[in-house]
């Protein structure tokens, strides 16, 4: 893909600018004073889980607004008959537009599936859409996801070079925790993304994306923690909206965030100030 300089260049300084930003939230350059536990010994073993199946008895409709761009896959990934990345994603996409699985469907005006890049090597998942997010259909466009989009550009990526969903796809309201039911409801739809976009690391916002991911033990810290589900690698961290009302915990967030940089072989970008 080949840049125009000018978009290149607005881009660096959108970068920049959003790094030192985030590093005056919290609390200047470099290593926060949090001490970072090691990187887990995961080895991400190549991909055995068969592709979604694509068949499906839900009617066809108009995909709910998703921002999907997708590189060409690579010519031995186009088996004859098998459907595109692409392809499996906007069905799934469909189908929950379409979906009455549980309750949250009533007061529905969108339902809310992704945004960002179908290639991304970095997924994060959260709870599930807030109002913006139920009216105009994408995740993460209110107050927590200007955080999440901070967070994104101090890692170093492009806000849609990240591929970012939820544990459910409609909004529960009042903006509460979806409930296991609910979230058990929308189980197909959240591991058909995962198995789909195959990042390299899942990045699990607050708890219960947490416990869905199967980060949360019985007891004990979920924060901070690795594990794996679906033979990728997962990392909880707390939610951008806990963030909001907390930002002293900002601090704890980013050292996840470098963790989640270090596992994926890079370094936060340096911002000249
Ligand atoms: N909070 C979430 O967990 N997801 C969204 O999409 C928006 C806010």
């Amino acid at each position: 893909m080949s840049l125009d300089p000018c978009d290149e260049y607005d881009a660096l300084l959108r970068a920049a600018r959003a790094l030192v930003e985030w590093e005056e939230e919290v609390g200047g350059a470099g290593f926060p004073a949090v001490e970072a536990p090691p990187l887990p010994d995961v080895r991400v073993e190549p991909t055995v889980t068969p592709p979604a199946p694509v068949e499906s008895a839900v009617p066809r409709r108009e995909p709910a607004t998703t921002a999907v761009r997708e590189r060409p896959a690579p010519a031995s990934a186009q088996r004859e008959g098998a459907p595109s990345k692409a392809a499996r994603l906007a069905l799934l996409a469909s189908e929950a537009a379409a979906c009455t699985a549980c309750d949250l469907h009533r007061e529905r005006q969108k339902s809310v599936f992704s945004r960002g890049s179908i290639d991304a090597e970095l997924m994060f998942v959260g709870e599930g859409p807030g109002q913006q997010e139920d009216l105009q259909g994408e995740p993460f466009v209110g107050p927590a996801g200007q955080l999440l989009d901070r967070m994104i550009a101090a890692m170093g990526y492009a806000r849609d070079e990240v591929y970012i969903c939820n544990v459910v796809k409609c909004r529960p309201p009042g903006n509460r925790a979806p409930s296991p039911a609910e979230a058990g409801a929308c189980r197909d739809f959240l591991d058909g993304q995962i198995d789909a976009v195959r990042p390299r690391l899942i990045i699990a916002l607050g708890r219960s994306a947490a416990e869905r991911l199967a980060l949360v033990p019985e007891s004990g810290r979920w924060r901070g923690e690795f594990g794996e589900y679906r033979g990728i690698t997962t990392l909880a961290t707390f939610h951008p909206a806990y963030l909001l009302r907390s930002p002293e915990q900002k601090k704890v967030v980013w050292a996840d965030l470098k963790r989640a940089l270090q596992f994926l072989g890079k370094s936060p970008p340096t911002a000249s100030r």
